[in-house]
This record gives structure tokens, sequence and C-alpha cells, in this order.
């Protein structure tokens, strides 16, 4: 396991890999067996947990730590609570009442496979596992201050003046037939941006970064956070539900504020290149050049699901 935040020697597809592998190990051990009471909701959460997915805000705080200089060891469960509280947010974004969505991960959705009752409180459960994992971990009195700390980066990052604004916004906005480009930016960087952002911060938090090395890494947490939205905005239009895992062409149908609703597909393209150029350009100014993290944002512009 790399602990320096040198480029991985493999490329950036081998690191996703070996970082999500050490994810979804911790996530086995962090969350209750799916026989545990009452199981049908735990069989629930590691249905959508243990669907598949790219694992990328876990692994963008292991690698804002690694730039940092701190051991992955310290910061594994906290990241795993991100993943947790990514999932539930999918979980109910996907319910008849937001999305509507039969299909996430290659597989269907909670609330198709166990009814939506069960898959709200799957998401729930998620979202309060998650917080309580913040609490938890790391292990060890030398951590308190830095685990409140954390705690209250994600717990702003969620709520309403963060994600769940955003996912209020992205509904409200199915009924504006013309977003403006201010309303669409707010929604990604709220919706999307913001629990990205907290992702990058948790793991240079644990990591005792100064407030200046959390301010540049915020800026490029900025950055991709938008450009990953961006993308998901694109991959909507130009792909399909093979290689997404999700369904594809229906933003637009649904009347969603999206870039190429807006902006239209070249230039959301142009503006998503904009944003890895910016987010590459801040990182490589952090200490080490930066470690892995130019390359996951050049991984985030040029993803196919
Ligand atoms: C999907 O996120 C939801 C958005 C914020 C666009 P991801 O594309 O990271 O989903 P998984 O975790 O890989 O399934
Ligand atoms: C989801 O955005 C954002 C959150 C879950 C917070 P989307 O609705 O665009 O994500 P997908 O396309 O369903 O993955
Ligand atoms: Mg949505
Ligand atoms: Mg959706
Ligand atoms: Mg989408």
């Amino acid at each position: 396991m790399p602990t320096g935040a040198e480029a991985p020697a493999g490329g950036v597809a081998e690191y996703l890999a070996t970082r999500r592998g050490e994810v979804d190990r911790a996530l086995e051990r962090l969350l209750p067996p799916g026989d545990a009471w009452p199981s049908i909701l735990h069989r629930a959460i590691r249905h959508s947990v243990f669907a598949g997915g790219k694992r990328l805000r876990p692994i963008l705080c292991l690698a804002a730590a690694e730039v940092l200089g701190a051991s992955s060891e310290d910061v594994l469960e906290p990241a795993c609570g991100l993943e947790m509280i990514h999932t539930y947010s999918l979980i109910h974004d996907d319910l008849p009442a937001l999305d509507n969505d039969d299909l996430r991960r290659g597989v269907p959705t909670c609330h198709v496979v166990f009814g939506e009752a069960t898959a709200i409180l799957a998401g729930d459960a998620l979202l309060t596992h998650g917080l309580g994992v913040f609490a938890a971990y790391p292990k060890g009195e030398k951590h308190a201050a830095a685990k409140i700390r954390v705690l209250e980066t994600v717990v702003e990052a969620i709520g309403t003046r963060g994600m769940i604004g955003g996912q209020m916004a992205d509904i409200e906005a199915e009924q504006e037939t013309r977003p403006t480009a201010e309303l669409l930016t707010r929604i990604h960087e709220n919706k999307t941006g913001r629990l990205m952002r907290a992702s990058l911060l948790c793991g240079a938090i644990l990591a005792g970064g100064d407030d200046e090395k959390l301010a540049a890494i915020d800026r490029y947490g900025t950055r991709i956070g938008l450009a990953f939205q961006i993308k998901d905005d694109l991959l909507d239009v130009e792909s399909d539900a093979a290689t997404l895992g999700k369904a594809s062409n229906k933003d637009a149908a649904a009347g969603k504020a999206t870039f190429p609703v807006v902006w239209g597909v070249e230039r959301s393209r142009a503006l998503l290149s904009e944003n890895i150029a910016a987010a590459v350009a801040e990182a490589q100014a952090l200490p080490r050049g930066g470690g892995v993290l130019p390359d996951l944002a050049r991984f985030i512009g040029a993803r196919r699901s």
C-alpha cells in the first residue's frame, strides 16, 4: 500500500482499483451483516452499497490525506463514512418521489427490490451510520479535535446549505422552463460538489493540514465537484444504461436543469475541460505535486461511467 503521494506506478486505473479494494473491505467490516436484525434493512443497505460504484469520495479523502503525508490507516474508516452517506443520497435520489429510477450501479434500485419504505429507511440508516463512523474513527484521544472538525465539515456539506439544499433546488428546477446559468451552477455545486469537497477536506484535516493547504485542496475540490456533475450530465446525453449502470437520456425529458440543456453539449464539454484544467493546476501547486490528485481530476473528466 503506498503511503507517499507519488503518482502511482501503474497509473490511475491501478490506483483506483487498489483503493477501491481497501475501501470495500473496510465497508464490509463497518456495516452490520445482512442477517443482523432487522435483516431486511441490512440486506437493503448491502444491496445498494455493494452493487458497485467508483468509491470516488472515499478515494478522494485517502488521496488528500496522502498528499499531506498521512498514512491511509487513520483515514480509511472516515473515508467509508463518506461512501455510506453518498450511497444514502443515491438511494433517496432514485425514489419515485425524486428521480424515479429503476437501475443503479447496474442492479435494480433499492426501492424496486425492497419497497419504498425499506429504501427510505436504508437511506436513513446509512446516513446515521456514516455520521457515527466519523465520531468513532480514528480511535485515540489525539484525534479528538480533528474528528469534531471532520464531523462539522461533513454535516455542513450535506445539509440544507449543501447537498440537500442542492437536491431540493434540483427538484424545484424541474418546473423552471429556462433555468439560469447561475441557478444551474448553484444546484451542481451543492448537490454534488459539496460532498466531494468535504471528502477531500476530511482527508486533509485528519492529516493535520494547515489552513492554507485546506484552502488549496478546497479550491481543487470545487473544480472537480462541478466538473464531476457536468460530466454526469454529459454522460446522460452521450452514453447508455449498459455502460453507466443507470438510466441514460432521462434528464431533459424529466425537465432537469443540466449543463447540456442550458449550455448545449459543445459548450458543456469546454466548461468541463476548463474546470479539469483548473483543478489540475490547483493540485500541482500542492506538496508532492499533488500526488495522485491531478490524475484523479483527469480521470473525472475522461470517465465513461
Ligand atoms: C452519482 O455519483 C451521483 C452523482 C452525484 C452524479 P457517482 O457517479 O460517483 O456514483 P457511483 O458511486 O460511482 O455509483
Ligand atoms: C444526484 O444527481 C446527486 C445526489 C445523489 C446528491 P443526479 O440525480 O444527476 O445523479 P444520477 O444521475 O441519478 O446518478
Ligand atoms: Mg437527482
Ligand atoms: Mg438521479
Ligand atoms: Mg445525473
